[in-house]
C-alpha cells in the first residue's frame, strides 16, 4: 500500500502523517509532499518511529515523484481559514491549487482513490472532476470529499450531550461540508431519542463545529488534528476496501450525477477494491430533515456550479 498526502508540512498534513506512520498495514510506503522545504524533514523526523511503513519525502513545485504509484492520494494543501472567514473565502487560492495537484495526478497516477480535504470541499471536489475529466481519466468511483470530520464532530457531541461512549455512537451526516449544507441524521442515530430543541441545537454546532475551533485558535489556523484524526479514519476505510474487506461502508462527499438531482452529495457509499461500489439509501429523513434537505439545495446546487464555472473559466 502506497498512501501519499500532499500539503504534508501543513497542520493537517503533519498529524495525518504522524497516524498513518502509525497505522497503515506493515511494509506500506507513506509519500509526503508540500510546497514548503520542510517537508524532507517532516518525513526523516517520522522515519525515526519505529514501525515498517517507509516514509518519503518530497518539496517543490512538481508531485508528480512523490505520487506515482501511490493507492491513494490524499490532498490537504491550501490556506486555511482565519477568523471571520467563511469557507468560501478561501476558494480563490485553493481552487487554483486543486486544479493545479489534480493536473498533475491526471497525468502521473490517473488510477489512484483521491481524498480531498482542502476547503472549499463542496467546490474544490467539483473541481478535481473538472479536470479529471478534460484530461479523460475521470472515474467517479475514486473521488471521495472527506466529510468524516462532519461525522465525528456528531458522534462527539451526541455522546456528550446523552452520556454515551463515543464509540458506541453512529451519526450519519449527509449533503455538504459547510454550514446549511451539513446535515446530521439525527432520527437515525440508534436507540437515542432527541427533543425538537436538543435537535435544532446539535444541529446548529455540527455545522458550524468548524467556527467554533477557528475562533479558539484566534488567527492560528483552523482544525487540524480532529481533521487528521478524521482523514486517517476515512483512509483506513479505504485501505480496507482495496485490501478486498467487505460491507466497508463510509461517508463521502461524492458524484452523485446519475442518481440524484444535485451532481455531488456526502452520503454512505459502499466501497470496495474498484472504489465506491453503490451509493446506500439516505433511509427515512424526520420532516425536520427532510425540511434541511430542500433547503440547503440551492446552496449545494451553487457551490457545485462555482466549481465547474471555475475550470470552464481557467482552461
Ligand atoms: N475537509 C475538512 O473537514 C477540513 C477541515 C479543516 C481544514 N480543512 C482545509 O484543509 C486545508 C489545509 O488546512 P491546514 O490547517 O493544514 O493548513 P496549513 O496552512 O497548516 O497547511 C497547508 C499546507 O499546504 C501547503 N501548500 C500550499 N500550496 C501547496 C501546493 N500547491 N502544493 C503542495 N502544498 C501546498 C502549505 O505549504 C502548507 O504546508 C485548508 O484548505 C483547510 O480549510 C478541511
Amino acid at each position: 500500500m502506497k498512501v501519499s498526502v500532499l500539503g504534508a508540512a501543513g497542520g493537517i498534513g503533519q498529524a495525518l502523517a504522524l497516524l498513518l506512520k502509525n497505522n497503515l498495514p506493515d511494509y506500506s510506503t507513506l509519500s509526503l509532499y508540500d510546497i514548503a522545504s520542510v517537508t524532507p524533514g517532516v518525513a526523516k523526523d517520522l522515519s525515526h518511529i519505529p514501525n515498517k511503513v517507509k516514509v518519503e519525502g518530497f518539496c517543490g513545485e512538481d508531485p508528480s515523484d512523490a505520487i506515482k504509484d501511490s493507492n491513494i492520494i490524499l490532498i490537504s494543501a491550501g490556506v486555511a481559514r482565519k477568523p471571520g472567514m467563511d469557507r468560501s473565502d478561501l476558494f480563490n487560492i485553493n481552487a487554483g491549487i486543486i486544479k493545479s495537484l489534480t493536473e498533475k495526478i491526471a497525468i502521473a497516477n490517473p488510477n489512484a482513490f483521491i481524498g480531498i480535504i482542502t476547503n472549499p470541499v463542496n467546490t474544490t471536489v467539483p473541481i478535481a472532476a473538472e479536470v479529471l475529466k478534460q484530461k479523460g481519466v475521470y472515474d467517479s468511483r475514486k473521488l471521495f470529499g472527506i466529510t468524516t470530520l462532519d461525522v465525528i464532530r456528531a458522534e462527539t457531541f451526541v455522546s456528550e450531550l446523552k452520556g454515551y461512549n463515543n464509540k458506541d455512537i453512529a451519526v450519519p451526516v449527509i449533503g455538504g461540508h459547510s454550514g446549511i449544507t451539513i446535515l446530521p441524521l439525527l432520527s437515525q442515530v440508534k436507540d437515542i431519542t432527541f427533543t425538537e430543541e436538543e435537535v435544532k441545537n446539535l444541529t446548529f454546532r455540527i455545522q458550524n463545529a468548524g467556527t467554533e475551533v477557528v475562533e479558539a485558535k484566534a488567527g492560528g489556523g483552523s482544525a487540524t488534528l480532529s481533521m487528521g484524526y478524521a482523514a486517517y479514519r476515512f483512509t483506513m476505510s479505504l485501505i480496507d476496501a482495496l485490501n478486498g474487506k467487505k460491507e466497508v461502508i463510509d461517508y463521502a462527499y461524492v458524484d452523485t450525477s446519475d442518481s440524484d438531482n444535485i451532481p455531488f452529495f456526502a452520503r454512505p457509499v459502499l466501497l470496495s477494491v474498484n472504489g465506491i461500489e453503490s451509493h446506500l439509501p439516505l433511509g427515512d429523513l424526520s420532516p425536520y430533515e427532510s425540511d434541511m434537505l430542500d433547503n440547503m439545495k440551492e446552496t449545494l446546487n451553487n457551490d457545485i456550479d462555482k466549481g465547474v464555472s471555475f475550470i470552464n473559466s481557467n482552461t
